[in-house]
């Protein structure tokens, strides 16, 4: 667990549908194209589809579209001989051919320059590459895997991306579903990604306060999983062992919807190893104080305690304020 986290993390009908048809297909040496927003985990299921299928012992090779120069694209993709051009003074090996029995992973597939949408088609449709400046052609077996967070049909219609690629590319079609509309599993992932960065940093892990779980239950999102993934690391970072309150939280989540209390059942996630319950009792009280300026009724208040059960539990632990 406390290496990095290599498979897709939630129990919503819809990611487990997605992560279903993944897992048939892995098998096959099906195209697949994979749709959904940034940080929806689209690399993540690009690597687990090769891991569960026959090629998982060769390459997996990625292809970011997006940093590929318009001039440099093609020797990039397919490579090129020496004295192709001007500067070429070696052989080159394209991504494409170091692919070869593994599998081609073309990240923002939908930025993939114009002018070589056409050679990569062809590749494609009958796994043919030719290196720049070479006569014959290579044979290439590769199983392709695109994605993008882009409405590939609206970049067709807008003339940035062939349609006839598009239609190849769109064989098996796999979305994921943005975080926000699969809020069940937002609990999960914290717990999940609080304990994976307490292991990794051997750290204790924070504490969630209700009314931060509930803020980020609330939260939309934009950045998705990723978002949700880098916060928790910086929670074990920098609030290791501690209670996390809403003002400890990023200004874009201090702004969220005010919060109710009543229909909270659980207040903590409990970490696996356990916590010291006197000692968050202690630290629980001490904040209550601290926020109250030491007012005991309405510490209580905050604590759900009568006055005077507080004041019993202030003297018990000898805490002083
Ligand atoms: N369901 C999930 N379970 C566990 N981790 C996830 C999940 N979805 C995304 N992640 C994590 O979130 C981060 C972003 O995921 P990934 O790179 O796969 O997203 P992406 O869809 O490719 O984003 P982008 O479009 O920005 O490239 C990674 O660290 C990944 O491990
Ligand atoms: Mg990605």
């Amino acid at each position: 667990m406390n290496q990095e986290v290599d498979k897709l993390i939630g129990e919503d009908g819809e990611l487990e549908t997605v992560v279903r048809a993944a897992q048939m297909i892995a098998l096959t040496d099906a195209t697949v194209l994979i749709l959904g927003e940034s940080g929806t985990g689209k690399e993540l299921l690009a690597r687990e589809i090769h891991r569960k299928s026959r090629r998982s012992n060769e390459p997996f090779v990625v292809i970011n579209c997006a940093a590929l120069p318009e001039t440099l694209a093609e020797t990039e993709l397919f490579g090129h001989r020496k004295g192709a051009f001007t500067g070429a003074e070696t052989h080159r090996q394209g991504r494409i051919q170091s692919a070869h029995n593994g599998t081609l992973f073309l990240d923002e597939i939908g930025e993939l320059p114009l002018n070589i949408q056409g050679k990569f088609l062809r590749f494609l449709e009958n796994g043919e590459c030719q290196p720049l400046g070479k006569n014959t052609i290579e044979k290439i077996d590769t199983r392709i895997i695109a994605a993008t967070n882009r409405d590939l049909a609206e970049e067709v219609q807008a003339g940035r991306f062939r349609q006839d690629l598009y239609y190849r590319l769109n064989i098996v079609p796999l979305t994921l579903p943005p975080l926000r509309e699969r809020r069940s599993d937002i609990r999960l992932l914290i717990h999940y990604f609080t304990q994976h960065f307490m292991l990794k940093y051997q750290l204790h892990t924070p504490i969630y306060s209700r009314a931060v779980l509930q803020r980020l239950e609330n939260y939309a999102w934009s950045g998705n999983v990723r978002e949700l993934r880098n916060l928790c690391e910086r929670f074990v970072l920098l609030h290791a062992g501690q209670v996390i309150e809403t003002n400890h939280l990023p200004v874009e989540l201090q702004i969220a919807q005010p919060t109710t209390y009543t229909h909270y059942t659980t207040e903590f996630i409990l970490p696996d190893k356990g916590l010291n319950l006197g000692e968050l009792e202690i630290n629980l009280i001490r904040q209550a104080l601290t926020k109250t300026y030491g007012n005991l009724s309405q510490a209580a208040r905050l604590l759900g305690l009568s006055r005077d059960t507080l004041l019993y539990r202030v003297k018990k632990h000898e805490i002083t304020f």
